[in-house]
């Protein structure tokens, strides 16, 4: 009876999914014919036995992996037109970036087949010919950048049609004719500069400043004066929300701008970026076109043209040194070895930019060590993505953790919205950063040293385990004075010299670590006099005079039935802070040793790699509609 029910049901379930998967499989199909079809420079790690969905670089997925859903290829070194039918079948398509690439030809035509199309990103490539006629089947069109190609002819009037466009950039094209009177709502920026439009300026864009239209045939009239980036919406529009939103992100912007003075140098930086990565570019190209290099070789120099940025293995991001440089940037602080950075891509992806001061070692031996940092993957240790040098710049690129560090965690303001950190927790972050200490130190033959171990430096994965970033920089990075800074609360006795930083010490900084944990307190502190109080040595005070309960947290004193697991890990906290370097616990021991106080209520199975996905930032969505 019951097999005769069930059995029709796996049928049914086995159609559906073999639908979603001919879908998917018909998306894959697609994409390989298409980076088969049109060369490039970088490599894609697109592989036939590898899955689609979040492994293949640049290829983002719906939910219910399914069907692929964007494609961001950015400065891949593609040259050559599109091939047809190979995008164009994409069917569920709603982002495409193919930006700063050598993309010729004209506009696909069969990009018509895209229905769900929103977000097209085209900019620096060689497109030339006429934009289509047919804009206005794309009815979900919200970003279009066709700027920096060659484009000419007129602007369609299907253009019109376009309702939901909120960004149109089509500069340095060769487009002529008159503007079209655009008159979209929606429309919230607009670049028409270094055209050789005619005419004059239709009323509806009369709200966007002159410099939208300037390097064109085009009289100016005295216009009022308008905000220079963002033009107000004059019409009201039904779905205003939009408008709002990004009114209120200028305003902030420019809080934010004016407060942030690191910002501004940050901004120097990505225009000469920028000017000096196009002019290269150029430079290469010209060489190309010439033909007075072997191909072989340029190649390999465009190669390092466009991916100065140096992505690790597996990394699903997709992005050039120009897009992070043009993020939009926010200081989070600075650290030990440089300023860091939160950067918010185009597509919305979140990413933490270090820009490293004082590197002490040439380009080879960073590499190295960047390579030995890279390949760590492990769910609790932060995960480098990508990491650039020159001589006058050297970044990391890491994922962002929008819950902040441990150290913000426990010394955030009280009061604010900082949640006191429960036990739970606290034991799952010892836990989690030991197990990645550990990890690292099996690193080049047992010999890795973390190097910077404190709470700024460790997070919380998805699991909520402590995960620990920053490692392997000591050793490459100029000696750090050791002045009284939070940095010296952690440093072992031994270690008068930041390079010379070994597996020990790292223990020892852990200790502290647990201490903070446990206490509560920062690792160098003052009480209410000018005295300076090290975490370590008040700790053995207090210890020593008995008064044990003294130690920990007031916070920790509301959740019953954990003196005895605290005394345990304060005697663990100690057996890592003693003096001789010798005496000290490996880190694999001290695993041990705190997963023999308690296995963290509800672990599951260690989930080797689960840590380091999830934390990623949500699927970097069309998150600018809402
Ligand atoms: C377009 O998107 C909508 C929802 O966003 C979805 O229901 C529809 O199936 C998509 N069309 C295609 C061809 O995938
Ligand atoms: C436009 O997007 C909406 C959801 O955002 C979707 O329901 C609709 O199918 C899309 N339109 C087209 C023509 O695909
Ligand atoms: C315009 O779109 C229609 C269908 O929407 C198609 O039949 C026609 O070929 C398209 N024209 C051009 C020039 O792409
Ligand atoms: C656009 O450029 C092509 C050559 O690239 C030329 O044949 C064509 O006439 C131009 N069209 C316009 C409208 O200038
Ligand atoms: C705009 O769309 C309407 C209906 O969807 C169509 O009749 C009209 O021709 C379109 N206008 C242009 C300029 O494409
Ligand atoms: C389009 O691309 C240009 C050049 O990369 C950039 O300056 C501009 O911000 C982009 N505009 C939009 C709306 O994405
Ligand atoms: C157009 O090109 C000029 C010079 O190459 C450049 O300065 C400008 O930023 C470009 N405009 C846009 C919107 O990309
Ligand atoms: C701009 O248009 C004028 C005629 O209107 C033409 O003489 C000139 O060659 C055009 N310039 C470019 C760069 O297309
Ligand atoms: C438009 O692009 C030009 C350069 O091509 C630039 O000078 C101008 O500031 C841009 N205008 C806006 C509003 O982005
Ligand atoms: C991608 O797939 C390959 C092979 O299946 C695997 O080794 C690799 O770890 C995957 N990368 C990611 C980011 O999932």
């Amino acid at each position: 009876m019951e097999v005769g029910h069930i059995f029709p049901s796996i049928l049914l379930v086995g159609l559906v999914l073999l639908q979603v998967n001919a879908d998917l499989g018909e998306d894959r199909q697609a994409l390989l014919e298409f980076v088969k079809k049109l060369p490039h420079s970088r490599s894609l790690n697109w592989k036939e036995s590898s899955p689609v969905c979040n492994n293949w670089t640049g290829v983002t997925c719906n939910e219910d992996r399914s069907r692929v859903i964007a494609v961001r290829l950015p400065g891949v070194g593609f040259q050559g037109s599109i091939p047809p039918s190979t995008l164009s079948r994409l069917s569920a398509l709603q982002v495409l970036s193919l930006r700063s690439n050598g993309i010729t030809g004209g506009f696909p035509d069969d990009f018509f087949n895209l229905k769900n199309l929103s977000f097209l990103y085209l900019q620096y490539n060689k497109l030339s010919g006429p934009l289509p006629a047919n804009f206005s089947v794309w009815h979900n069109l919200t970003i279009v950048n066709l700027s920096n190609n060659r484009f000419n002819g007129s602007i369609p009037s299907s253009f019109l049609n376009l309702t939901r466009l909120a960004a149109l950039n089509l500069a340095n094209n060769s487009l002529s004719g008159e503007i079209p009177d655009l008159n979209l709502p929606s429309l919230q920026q607009l670049n028409l500069s270094n055209n050789n439009f005619t005419g004059s300026i239709p009323m509806s864009l009369r709200r966007f400043p002159n410099s939208v239209f300037a390097g064109n045939n085009i009289p100016f009239e005295s216009s009022p004066p308008v905000s220079p980036v963002l033009a107000p919406s004059t019409v009201p529009s039904p779905n205003s929300r939009n408008a709002r939103g990004l009114s209120e992100a200028a305003v902030l912007g420019i809080i934010i701008a004016a407060s942030i003075l690191g910002l501004v140098a940050f901004v120097f930086l990505i225009i000469v970026y920028c000017s000096r990565k196009k002019s290269k570019e150029d430079e290469y190209s010209a060489k190309f076109q010439k033909g007075g290099m072997s191909p072989e070789k340029v190649v390999s120099r465009t190669q390092d043209a466009n991916n100065r940025l140096t992505f690790f293995e597996g990394c699903s991001y997709a992005f050039d040194l120009e897009d992070l440089l043009r993020a939009s940037a926010e200081v989070l602080g600075k650290g030990t070895f440089g300023m860091a950075y939160k950067a918010v891509l185009e597509d919305a992806t979140t990413v933490v930019v270090k820009r490293l001061k004082e590197v002490n070692v040439g380009k080879r031996d960073f590499e190295q060590q960047m390579e030995v940092v890279g390949s760590i993957k492990h769910e609790n240790v932060v995960e480098l993505k990508a990491f650039y040098y020159s001589k006058d710049e050297k970044l990391m690129v890491y994922d962002y953790y929008s819950q902040g560090s441990v150290s913000a965690m426990l010394h955030g303001k009280r009061g604010g919205d900082r949640i006191p950190l429960d036990w739970e927790t606290r034991m799952r972050i010892a836990i989690g950063a030991a197990r990645g200490i550990a990890r690292i130190h099996t690193e080049n033959a047992g010999k890795f040293v973390h190097g910077n171990i404190k709470s700024s430096n460790i997070f919380l994965n998805s699991q909520r385990y402590g995960c620990v970033s920053d490692l392997g920089l000591s050793t490459i990075m100029s000696p750090l004075a050791p002045p009284i800074s939070r940095a010296a609360g952690y440093r072992a006795p031994e270690v008068t010299d930041t390079r010379k930083a070994a597996q020990p010490s790292d223990v020892y900084s852990f200790g502290v670590v647990l201490l903070e944990l446990l206490t509560g307190k920062s690792p160098i502190h003052t009480t209410g006099g000018d005295e300076i109080i090290h975490l370590v040595r008040w700790v053995h005070s207090v210890v020593r005079e008995e008064w044990t309960a003294e130690v920990f947290d007031v916070e920790l004193m509301r959740y019953p039935n954990i003196e005895e697991e605290m005394v345990e890990m304060l005697q663990i906290a100690m057996s890592c802070v003693v003096r001789m370097p010798d005496q000290r616990p490996k880190m694999s021991d001290v695993v041990k040793m705190i997963e023999n106080v308690r296995q963290p209520e509800t672990e599951n199975q260690p989930s080797s790699g689960k840590g380091s996905e999830s934390s990623t930032p949500p699927p970097p969505a069309m998150g600018r509609e809402s």
